[in-house]
């Protein structure tokens, strides 16, 4: 990315950043998720940290909020109401430790104690005591200026009026959550989306009578202009707020040492579900105030806290665009492109639809605001619209009738097996005539069970398709090698490794063969069964003229579904093709040569160290289709030891004793007249 480019991306989100601001602060009525908030405020940081040209005054370094709404008097904050960095994982924990001890200068062993209490999602407020008498109650805002919210403060009753404690500063701004309760929440959640958005919409009344009918509570966690606060450290403070009549949460503990944090963040996180209160992580504060002071702040955090936030699964965004991808087998699958959000600490931009009947069943279109759970390691889907949030305009999505790739039709099929209707919609050309189906069945073509080609991944075919250097699976052994070196990335080295790597790879079983095909319906499984029948890859390239497709259906395992894919496989023209300009150039062995008089008869192997470009499984394999056999350990039954890189040196010396044969992976493969 050029300046611009930078320059232009940073604007739209500050312009984001802005929108989403107004919405929470002013509106209260936000349209992204906590985690999509912090997730674009992280972004919007670490251009600036790349690009130091990059400046806004709407930069989150600048504020913290958004400019409090115009209903309320304007005060500004004695002491800036600050926001808290975010972790995610023990390792963000140890180096948020390690950057304190590095400011300290400390060494490792220095014990640090911090006051682990929970992150409660509310409202934050500071309130003004002058006296021992709240005179003044303030929102956020920006975190310099917040709303003058006093009155409708007072009608909560967690907060204390007045406080006649002979050791209460003389003036403080008491600082804390405002929160419902999840079971207060219960009577009142068909007027609003979630507590935290009730807490924040009453306490924006603009009549305390209103605000009144919310049942508000607060907790006290922190303080910001202090005149005779006569504590040094958090949770001894702690424990005064509750002396002096404030509610402070049951769950805050004095802790040291990460692994601890991390036993408290568990044992929390576990009681989560059942506590009356929303909370979203646990704030970790260094307990000791003078190490608070030295500390001081960056930017608009503290140095000396962080929020350790839990891993939700789920989190609400929008959809930006659907997607429709084209898979190997013509397969169509939606794919929603959403704001990114964090969940769970990863970055999800994308969510599967599955299927149109699956954006019928949920009436799922863009624009809309949806939950997208993100669970172990499968793809992010959608679990639900809220289709309150729907914009008026917006319409239903029209799953396309024309394959977006290669204009062909769109189809469902009948599934003979279920007697229903395809949930699937699949291009009809269903082969090489698709680019996209052509890229996806190259991938295929080259992957693990395949030809499992070493330094040809999904990334680099794509690369090689744009270029034209392959097009269809046969192009793979006739590359121009001049020319992919002249290509960025590639040098001599890595085009001859390549090179040797695909070379190596031109002799394959019969069953790896038919199962790189890509043929829909059959699989590793299929593959082999289908070997075993065929024998060898003439019969198999013969099938149209030397079987009947009904006579597949003796197969064990195959059935209409899988012979029917076989017949349309074998009725493409260009199928054909591919398959004849293959067995030009590979060697394909055949299946049953297992049991005959292959050329490795009466011979047996044991391979020790790395081998280049071939795997354990595939060598073995290779040497019992050959009629060979393969050992455990060296003793005088061996033959031959095919060595590799870095070989047992045990097995080496014993392997001399006995006069073994000892060979390396180029002279196996001789053996096989299997190199090029
Ligand atoms: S301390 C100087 N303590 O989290 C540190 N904040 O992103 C700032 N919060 O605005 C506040 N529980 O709304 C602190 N025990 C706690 C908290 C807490 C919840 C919220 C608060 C703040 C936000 C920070």
């Amino acid at each position: 990315m050029n300046k611009k480019e930078i320059q232009k991306k940073y604007k739209e989100k500050i312009k984001l950043f802005n929108k989403l601001n107004k919405f929470y602060y002013d509106k209260s009525d936000p349209i992204a998720s906590d985690q999509e908030y912090d997730v674009l405020k992280k972004e919007i940081l670490l251009l600036e940290t790349n690009h130091k040209f990059l400046k806004s005054n709407n930069s989150p370094t600048n504020t913290v909020g958004y400019k409090p709404s115009k209903n309320f008097k304007k005060v500004l904050h004695r002491a800036p109401m600050l926001s808290l960095a975010n972790a995610f994982s023990e390792e963000d924990l140890i180096n948020f430790e390690k950057k304190i001890l590095n400011f300290l200068s400390q060494k490792k062993n220095f014990e640090i104690f911090y006051s682990a209490e929970p992150k409660i999602d509310g409202i934050s407020a500071s309130l003004t005591y002058s006296s021992g008498k709240l005179i003044r109650g303030l929102s956020r805002g920006d975190g310099k200026e917040g709303e003058d919210i006093t009155e409708n403060l007072k009608t909560i009753g967690d907060i204390p009026k007045e406080i006649f404690s002979k050791d209460f500063p003389l003036e403080i701004d008491i600082r804390g959550e405002v929160f419902i309760q999840k079971s207060d929440f219960k009577d009142i959640r068909q007027n609003f989306a979630n507590p935290r958005n009730a807490a924040s919409g009453s306490l924006r009344q603009k009549n305390p009578e209103d605000t009144k009918k919310i049942p508000l509570k607060f907790i006290a966690y922190t303080f910001g202009f202090e005149k005779g606060l006569n504590v040094s450290n958090q949770f001894e403070y702690l424990e005064k707020l509750s002396e002096w009549g404030f509610k402070t949460n049951p769950l805050n503990k004095l802790i040291s040492g990460i692994k601890n944090l991390i036993l408290n963040y568990q044992d929390i996180e576990k009681q989560r579900a059942n506590l009356d209160f929303d909370i979203d992580g646990i704030v970790y504060k260094i307990n000791d105030f003078n190490l608070q002071k030295r500390l001081g702040n960056v930017a608009n955090a503290p140095r000396w806290a962080i929020a350790h936030k839990f891993s939700s699964n789920k989190g609400s965004s929008k959809i930006l665009d659907i997607d429709i991808q084209i898979g190997r087998t013509g397969a169509l699958t939606p794919v929603a492109k959403i704001q990114p959000i964090n969940i769970g600490g990863v970055l999800v931009s994308n969510a599967t639809l599955h299927n149109e009947d699956e954006i019928i069943r949920k009436d799922i279109r863009i624009g809309d605001i949806v939950t997208v759970e993100r669970a172990g390691d499968v793809i992010p889907h959608i679990l639900s619209v809220d289709t309150n949030k729907r914009p008026k305009n917006s319409s239903k999505f029209v799953f396309p009738n024309k394959c977006p790739s290669c204009g062909s039709k769109t189809i469902k099929e009948f599934n003979e097996v279920t007697k229903k209707i395809d949930a699937v919609r699949r291009c009809s050309s269903e082969g090489y005539f698709c680019d996209k189906i052509t890229i996806e069945k190259l991938k295929h073509f080259v992957s693990k069970e395949a030809f499992n080609i070493d330094g040809l991944g999904k990334k680099i075919i794509e690369g090689f398709w744009k270029l034209n250097l392959i097009s269809f699976p046969q192009d793979i052994f006739r590359l121009d090698y001049n020319k992919i070196e002249t290509l960025e990335g590639w040098g001599k080295l890595s085009v001859e490794n390549l090179k040797y790597s695909i070379n190596q790879k031109k002799t394959i079983s019969l069953e790896r063969f038919i199962f790189s095909l890509g043929i829909r319906h059959i699989g590793l499984e299929n593959a082999k069964l289908l070997s075993k029948y065929f024998v060898s890859f003439s019969n198999f390239q013969n099938l149209s003229k030397k079987y009947n497709y009904d006579d597949l259906l003796n197969i064990d395992g195959i059935g209409e579904t899988q012979v029917s894919s076989i017949r349309s496989f074998f009725s493409n023209e260009l199928n054909i093709k591919v398959l004849n300009e293959l067995g030009k150039i590979l060697v394909i062995t055949n299946s049953a040569a297992k049991q005959k008089n292959g050329l490795l008869k009466n011979k047996s192997f044991l391979v020790t160290g790395k081998l280049s470009g071939i795997s354990r499984a595939e060598i073995k394999s290779l040497i019992e289709e050959n009629s060979g056999s393969t050992l455990s350990s060296v003793s005088n039954k061996l033959n031959y030891l095919i060595t590799g890189e870095k070989p047992t040196k045990r097995k080496v010396e014993s392997a001399k004793q006995l006069k073994i044969k000892i060979i390396n992976q180029d002279q196996f493969l001789k053996m096989l007249k299997k190199t090029s």
